[in-house]
């Protein structure tokens, strides 16, 4: 059941409230990745190491190969990420020389209908280039010309197309075709991080309370408990 949003005192202390935390948040949460000291800095194979840097410890640069900048395999799809949706994310851990380069990307597969939901990568700004079917994506801020509401802007975008979200904004894709769709996707940040807006709100440990969930979506308990059981 969805009630209709009361317009109360405590409504109209909150929402303001809200609003400054979140842009206070996401203000301090928008960075880049610091600028390297060095040509490279190939991660070292070294699991028991226990220096801790802004990245992996470097590799003796005497021992590095032409294989440390390279992978392969991206012409295959990778691990299921979400319904209908696979991964192969090309970070540190593929190429190692990535280490410090402020830079990653991926391969993303989607099956008709399915959708990457909405997320963002605090760290990142994300470059979306679509290499087959038909894809629907976009982000959203607040309206430029009344803070107060958000706006959407989206593009379907075909083979060849490519559209960027600018860092730390919510955002989608979706695949809005009747065949496949593949993207390859750059992140500027060698640790991009991921918010999954439904996943995070609804499935965290501990829970926030329904109580706090039914005020800010604005619906009873029973409609957050049923959302809630989704992500369990
Ligand atoms: C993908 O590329 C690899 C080489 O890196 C090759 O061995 C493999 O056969 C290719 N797979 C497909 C499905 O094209």
């Amino acid at each position: 059941m969805i009630t209709p949003p009361k317009k109360n005192k405590t409504m109209a202390f909150l929402l303001p409230t809200t609003l400054a935390i979140t842009g206070l948040v996401f203000s301090f949460a928008h960075a880049f990745d610091p600028s390297p000291l060095q040509d490279f800095c190939v991660a070292a194979n070294d699991p028991k190491s226990t220096v801790f840097v802004n990245g992996r410890v470097c590799k003796d640069p005497k021992l590095v190969t032409p294989d440390d900048f390279s992978t392969s395999g991206l012409n295959v799809s990778g691990d299921p990420a979400g319904v209908g949706v696979t991964l192969k994310s090309v970070g540190v851990d593929r190429i190692a020389g990535l280490n410090t380069l402020g830079i990653v990307m991926a391969r993303v597969d989607y099956e008709s209908g399915s959708p990457a939901t909405p997320h963002s990568h605090p760290r990142s700004s994300e470059l979306i280039l679509v290499l087959e079917g038909t894809l629907e994506t976009g982000f959203i801020t607040a309206d430029p010309s009344n803070p107060t509401k958000n706006r959407l802007y989206a593009k379907t975008l075909n083979a060849g197309d490519v559209f960027v979200i600018p860092p730390g904004l919510l955002h989608y894709q979706a695949n809005v075709g009747k065949v496949k769709a593949v993207s390859f996707n750059s992140l500027n940040s060698q640790n991009p991080g991921l918010v999954t807006a439904t996943s995070q709100l609804f499935g965290s440990a501990p829970a926030i309370s329904d109580d706090i969930l039914s005020k800010a979506f604005r619906v009873d308990k029973e409609t957050i408990e049923l959302i809630r059981s989704k992500f369990a």
